[in-house]
């Protein structure tokens, strides 16, 4: 970073959060494919939009065809994947926003570096903790059929490693759990670490939205 000078905001990550009335954080999604991040990370991102909040989805299936397209699936590759994916996740949180991530992230390390880029309280890590045989039952993409035929390789849980979080602060299954409940799992963390702030009345529209 030789001859790269760091230029000041004249505008503070604070002042940006507070115009939005918000606390941003990034809402990271780990677990295999078809274990359902996105689906949930969706649902959270419909119910914190429709009260005000200001958010946005990043998701492995766009941002692999967009900015990391040039990426695979080698160790070497998901690392670099992670690493920018982290990078513009800080980049949107400094914006004032809650992100939320949806990548398999299958190594402790990468997701490591990710949480060492924010402050304490600001990496909410959730494990999608769905049983393979279940993600291998849904398919939704058929790509666990192509990689047990041997067509894809380095295939996360097939023949590439998930590191199981050790210490993730929300975990969810999709399989024993319906949608309402896993996203009122994450919303209830929400609201205990007090990082939605607005009304009172908008945190109970959202947990009514949410019995089942
Ligand atoms: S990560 O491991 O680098 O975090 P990411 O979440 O971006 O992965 O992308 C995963 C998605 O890419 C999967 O949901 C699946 O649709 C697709 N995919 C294609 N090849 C592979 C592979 N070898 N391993 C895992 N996912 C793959």
């Amino acid at each position: 970073m030789e001859n790269i000078v760091s230029q000041p905001h004249r505008v503070s990550k604070e002042a940006r959060s507070n115009l939005k009335s918000q606390k941003p954080c990034l809402i990271w999604f780990t677990g295999l494919s078809g274990s359902g991040k996105s689906t949930v990370a969706n649902a959270v991102e419909n119910l914190l939009h429709e009260q005000g909040y200001h958010t946005y989805v990043l998701d492995g299936d766009n941002v692999r065809h967009r900015l990391n397209k040039d990426l695979g699936f080698s160790d070497n590759h998901r690392f670099e994947n992670i690493r920018r994916i982290g990078e513009v996740s800080n980049l949107f949180v400094d914006a004032g926003l809650i992100v939320l991530s949806a990548f398999i992230s299958p190594f402790t390390s990468d997701r490591r570096m990710v949480r060492d880029m924010f402050p304490e309280g600001e990496f909410i890590e959730v494990y999608v903790n769905t049983p393979l045989e279940v993600c291998e039952q849904r398919d939704p993409k058929g790509l666990y059929q192509r990689a047990r035929a041997g067509e894809i390789k380095n295939f996360t849980a097939i023949d590439s490693g998930y590191d199981v979080p050790e210490n993730p602060e929300i975990v969810i299954n999709t399989a024993e759990m319906c949608l309402k409940e896993c996203v009122q799992v994450v919303l209830d963390y929400l609201i205990e670490k007090e990082l939605l702030q607005k009304s009172e009345l908008s945190i109970q529209l959202m947990k009514s939205l949410l019995q089942v």
